[in-house]
């Protein structure tokens, strides 16, 4: 039987295929059309190198960043790659995730996309749908929530950010090219975070 980690990014590349074609139209409006195609092949590299009998949480998550690195070009690559590997760091020798991992991983996975693509909240990527998940991620386990309540909660704020990448022109990567047309679009990675993030829900609910 796969382990637990294994089958929790094995459904994660389920969304990414099933969301190729969507996350692709996204990145055609103010992109280059090529955000799904490029997660779809990361994650499905992902699904080949990483043993299904991986318990180490830490292991597989860095398994999962090197591989994102390694197999997808662009900016998202280099990006989520990073996310992935400062995860893996802290739940190095871990087989269980507590509400306070999980709230570590997504601080590492921020401060890593942060420190490689120099992006600020409010320029139009992923840090937009992630920098709010993260923060009401934390004040509902502060105030005693469960992983997956906090987790329900901090969607809602990315679902928001989402909507708020709509408003605002880019200011990063190849849409800000694009100057004030960006607006009226929604950000491809703002988008596969927030698919991100509701897949692991879906999965630690299940
Ligand atoms: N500097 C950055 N910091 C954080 N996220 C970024 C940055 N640059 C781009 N992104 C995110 O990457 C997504 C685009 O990923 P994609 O896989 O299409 O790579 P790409 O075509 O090389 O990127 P881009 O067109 O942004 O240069 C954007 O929607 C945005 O969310
Ligand atoms: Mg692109």
């Amino acid at each position: 039987m796969p382990s637990r980690v294994y089958e929790c990014i094995a459904k994660i590349n389920d969304t990414i295929q099933a969301n190729k074609d969507f996350l692709t139209d996204l990145d055609r409006e103010i992109g280059d059309a090529d955000h799904g195609v490029n997660m779809a092949r990361g994650f499905h590299a992902v699904t080949e190198k990483l043993s299904q009998d991986e318990t180490d949480i830490g292991a597989a998550l860095k398994k999962t960043g090197m591989t994102l690195l390694s197999t997808v070009g662009g900016a998202s690559g280099p990006l989520y790659g990073t996310a992935y590997m400062e995860a893996g760091k802290v739940m190095a020798g871990k087989t269980e995730l507590t509400a306070e991992d999980f709230g570590q991983i997504l601080d590492v996975a921020i401060a890593g996309i942060q420190k490689r693509g120099k992006a600020e909240r409010g320029e139009k990527t992923m840090l937009d749908a992630l920098i709010p998940a993260c923060e009401t991620y934390h004040a509902k386990v502060a105030e005693g929530a469960d992983l997956v309540t906090a987790l329900d909660a901090a969607i809602e704020e990315a679902h928001k950010g989402i909507e708020f990448t709509k408003t605002i022109r880019a200011t990063k990567g190849r849409a800000s090219y694009l100057g004030d047309r960006s607006i009226g679009h929604q950000d491809p990675g703002a988008t596969s975070a927030t698919l991100t993030l509701e897949t692991v829900r879906d999965f630690l609910k299940a």
